[in-house]
């Protein structure tokens, strides 16, 4: 057995569990609307379950739906017994694959919306919340309600056990209402429930006592987050103090987390966080406490978390993105298969589709959030598949055909695999997305398919031999640009320059490269270029608040953060690019022409589709799908996800099912 420590039994209270691998809790937005558990949810755990994890924490779960839902799409809920059956299935399901359930029990306070709850939201006292995801302006809680709450979770916890659950956490961190109580920065009363450091930590262990005697012998989790990571707010140094008071009033372990909803950008680590960033506070907190502690933050590769157990830094490691990537991790990771891990490259693609009210989805792995959907079978055998473009979508794609049973080409008309993969993942940052091309390129070798790299497909050569289906995953091109003059200095898309497809001359801070178009290629082709000893001049049509606008938002503060630092970087904004001669270029900026001397100019200022093949296969006589940018102009995740649904439609046209028998 590979990793031997990761592997080995371990045990929290008198929970015995078959490895030190959790699941991290992640909210799905996959139940009813009401809240409910349904097949979906079912089916989303027990994937992850059957992976290999030996602890699945059931994410957040509401204990009192009349205030403490965060969004109002559907979040679990366990504060009525009319939820309860639905939780004992989901208990079933994970436990069939072979892991323990615990389930974390939450209430959202201040982070919500009244829109969500359709009144004014609660907190430990009224101080605003102004987070990227939302705002709110709540009202102190009563000592009434103070008092209604604890019954509601202590009513939840005794629903989780008649549910069958093996334990219950307690979602203590990402500033949810227990943090708010903990918090100096939002708890500011002066009475029982605030005022100073053992009033604050009153509401936790007054919960924690309700929660434990429902529980019998099984364990209580503590999910905190030990810092706030904002001046005057928790430190790492209070929570050494904190989280024994907690185990001493009857917590089991502690679940390490960090942040609030106005630090989202710790709580969801961005690409640019290298793994295991929160290792020294769980040994920190493990040490304070001398209680198992379980430790979540880009814990991507089966090495680094077996150093840690090795270490004595975290007793369990708990795996969030990593397993809506690869479900299958643990078990890869066990039978020493690290190498067939799709791995999790941070890019948050999956925040987004929670932020913008939809469910549970991942970039790479198009079937995470819909394990209900049919599998996709071997419908393709004795069939034939071309797919042009060997970017992401077009190698996802083809090993979709590929595992379907087509016998597929694969045209890239560079010498490499990748495309957009390979540009997205040379900025600084950003190195991860190398891990999902590595992985893209294996399967690909270790699969049937037939990679011709180096050939540009033209119609003709489609048509003579023309397979049963096509894919275009051709990519885009640049948008047109309206120049008034253009000539002598070297210009080229950004792209280019940061695959190395140009050679730029030197520059310096009076004539530096300009870079047109302050989305995302351009920042962070400045960012690249800056890093490399170049002076940049970044010309942005906007406002230079809306540098990197369609950037992952968590992201975007880190890439602005060095940008604005990053002295040989200089930014104009509300400037056009008028025209291009030999030695200058001509901006227009506020109604005026100005000249700048420039060693090069690099476009940055937008894509569109290439629908030019597209456009000369029309009328084709078999299925041909466009597909990723080749269709829309979007990133990774929507490239991969527009190939799965190719593959899908494909299966369903080739197939024809009848929808029913009778
Ligand atoms: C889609 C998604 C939903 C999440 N929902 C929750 C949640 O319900 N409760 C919670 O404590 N943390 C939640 N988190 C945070 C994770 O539990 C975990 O701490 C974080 O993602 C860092 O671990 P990772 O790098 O392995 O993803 C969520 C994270 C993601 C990506
Ligand atoms: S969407 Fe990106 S960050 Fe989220 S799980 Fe998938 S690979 Fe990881």
């Amino acid at each position: 057995m590979a990793y031997p420590r990761l592997f080995e039994p371990f045990q929290i209270g008198n929970l015995h569990l078959k490895n030190r691998v959790a699941m991290a809790p992640m909210e799905t937005h996959l139940g009813e609307p009401d809240g409910a558990v349904n097949k979906e949810v079912i089916a989303y755990y027990r994937e992850r379950a059957l992976g290999g994890a030996g602890l699945i924490l059931v994410e957040f779960t509401c204990v009192d739906g009349s205030d403490g839902f965060s969004s109002n799409v559907p979040q679990l809920r366990l504060d009525n017994d009319r939820f309860k059956a639905g939780h004992a299935k989901l208990v079933g399901a994970i436990k069939s694959g072979g892991a323990k359930a615990v389930v974390q029990l939450s209430h959202a306070g201040r982070q919500t919306k009244e829109s969500v709850i359709g009144k004014t939201p609660v907190s430990s006292s009224a101080v605003p919340l102004n987070s990227i995801y939302m705002s709110a302006v709540p009202r102190a809680l009563e000592d009434h309600e103070i008092r209604r709450i604890i019954a509601s979770y202590a009513n939840a916890a005794r629903l989780a056990m008649l549910a069958g659950y093996d334990g219950v956490m307690l979602h203590g961190a990402h500033g949810y209402l227990l943090q708010q109580f903990l918090s100096p920065l939002v708890n500011k009363r002066d009475d029982e429930w605030g005022g100073d450091f053992e009033r604050r930590l009153r509401f936790p262990l007054e919960v924690i006592k309700a929660v434990k005697a429902q529980l019998g012998d099984k364990p209580l989790l503590y999910r905190l987050s030990v810092l706030d990571g904002i001046e005057g707010g928790l430190t790492i140094e209070d929570s050494e103090h904190i989280a024994p008071r907690l185990c001493e009033a009857g917590v089991d372990a502690i679940d390490i987390s960090w942040g609030s909803l106005d630090r989202a950008d710790i709580i969801l680590e961005p690409m640019s966080v290298p793994e295991g960033d929160r290792l020294p506070y769980a040994r920190r907190i493990r040490h304070a406490t001398g209680k198992p502690v379980i430790c979540a933050g880009v814990m991507r590769w089966p090495d680094k978390s077996e150093q840690a157990i090795i270490d004595g830094d975290t007793d369990m490691v708990s795996l969030g993105r990593t397993l809506l990537a690869d479900p299958m991790w643990p078990i890869k990771a066990q039978r020493g298969q690290v190498d067939q891990i799709r791995p999790c490259t941070s890019c948050n693609w999956c925040i987004r589709e929670l932020a913008q009210s939809r469910s549970v989805a991942c970039a790479e792995n198009p079937r995470c959030g819909r394990e209900t959907e049919p599998e996709i079978g071997t419908y393709g055998a004795g069939l034939r598949a071309a797919v042009v473009g060997g970017g992401p979508g077009g190698m996802a794609a083809a090993l979709m055909l590929d595992q379907a049973g087509f016998d597929v080409t694969l045209y890239e008309k560079r010498q490499r695999l990748g495309g957009n993969l390979i540009t997205s993942a040379i900025p600084p940052g950003k190195d991860k997305l190398f891990w999902y091309h590595e992985f893209l390129v294996r399967r690909i070798e270790q699969s049937k398919i037939n990679v011709r790299t180096g050939t540009k497909v033209e119609p003709d050569m489609l048509r003579a031999d023309l397979p049963d289906v096509v894919i275009l995953a051709g990519g885009s091109r640049l948008a047109p640009l309206d120049l008034a003059d253009s000539g002598g200095l070297p210009t080229a898309p950004a792209y280019e320059a940061l695959i190395d497809e140009i050679t730029l001359p030197r520059s310096s801070a009076e004539r530096p490269i300009l870079i047109y178009g302050g989305g995302e290629t351009g920042t962070e082709t400045a960012e690249h270029l800056a890093k490399h000893g170049h002076h940049v001049l970044l010309v942005t049509r906007s406002d230079a608040k809306f540098l990197a606008r369609n950037a992952e938002a968590l992201y975007r503060i880190h890439l602005l953060q060095r940008l604005w630092a990053n002295e040989a970087i200089r930014i104009l904004d509300h400037t056009k690019l008028h025209s291009v001669d030999s030695e200058l270029v001509t901006l227009a900026c506020e109604g005026k022409l100005i000249q700048q001397p420039a060693a090069a100019v690099l476009f940055a200022h937008g894509l569109v589709p290439d629908t030019e093949l597209a456009e000369s296969m029309r009328g084709i006589d078999v299925p041909l799908f466009s597909i990723g940018d080749a269709a829309q102009v979007a990133r990774i995740g929507e490239a991969v996800h527009d190939a799965y649904r190719a593959v899908q439609d494909l299966r369903r046209l080739i197939l024809q099912p009848e929808p029913v028998a009778c």
